[in-house]
């Protein structure tokens, strides 16, 4: 095992999936904080049961990591958020916005993916997929996914990965220092769409309303006819300005 940051790193060649193995590895340790990568990823997953095609070259990372119940609700803001900012340090000139909840955009493409798990004990895994060399091309996908080296940003996954570990680790600081303000504040200064009119499509229904802000906990603040409306899950779609 070798470290980066404050971090025990595994690196593996081939996994099925990192959460999968972040999982076992969380079963075996007893304190600290883990990181697993690999260069390669068969079957990797996605949030609402979607599968994650991970093509060779693209950065797949999970981190094993204890986290505050309180906190839960905040810390994919802090992923996505140290996602943008290593990609922003790495191409200054990047054209890149957040979407609630946990996607980063280059271009108003999706270029990675965020999946939360429940790790053993007060574990939680954190799997980050990052689209650098390939992406799925998927027609009549609302959201559709790029890669960075289609649209013209090239570096490699150990680049991206120092970068990422680096930054995290200070806004994960910053979190536990002076709380959720600063992170959301940040967030919010980086998100599309807000104070904009949005389509929210939840598990049940699909809303429609002005996206007015996000709570302490990261709940989605949807302004409606009858007032404010807090959404904890669902995926959103920007109504194209005429
Ligand atoms: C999404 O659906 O947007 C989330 C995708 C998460 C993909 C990453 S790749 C590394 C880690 N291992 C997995 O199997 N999934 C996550």
């Amino acid at each position: 095992m070798k470290k980066i940051g404050q971090w025990q790193w595994l690196e593996k060649e081939e996994v099925g999936s990192t959460n999968d193995e972040a999982l076992i590895l969380s079963q075996e340790i007893k304190s600290g904080k883990y990181v697993v990568t690999a260069q390669r990823q068969t079957n990797g997953r996605g949030r609402r049961g979607r599968s994650w095609i991970g093509y060779d070259g693209n950065l797949f990372m999970s981190f094993i990591q204890e986290i505050e119940l309180s906190q839960i609700g905040q810390i994919v803001f802090v992923v996505s958020l140290s996602l943008l900012e290593s990609l922003q340090a790495i191409f200054p000139k990047i054209d890149i916005k957040l979407k609630w909840p946990n996607d980063v955009l280059v271009e108003n493409n999706k270029i990675s993916g965020i999946l939360l798990e429940k790790g053993a004990g007060k574990y939680l895994i954190i799997g980050i997929g990052v689209n650098l060399c390939g992406a799925p091309k998927l027609s009549g996908v609302l959201y559709p996914a790029t890669s960075l080296k289609d649209k013209g940003y090239e570096t490699d996954r150990l680049t991206l990965f120092e970068k990422y570990v680096e930054i995290y680790d200070k806004n994960c600081q910053i979190l536990k220092e002076q709380g959720f303000m600063p992170i959301r504040e940040k967030w919010l200064r980086n998100v599309k769409g807000l104070g904009e009119k949005i389509e929210v499509h939840t598990e049940k229904e699909t809303k429609i309303g002005i996206f007015k802000d996000i709570d302490t906990n990261g709940a989605l603040l949807l302004e409606e006819k009858n007032g404010l409306e807090k959404i904890y899950a669902g995926d959103i779609f920007y109504i194209d300005k005429k």
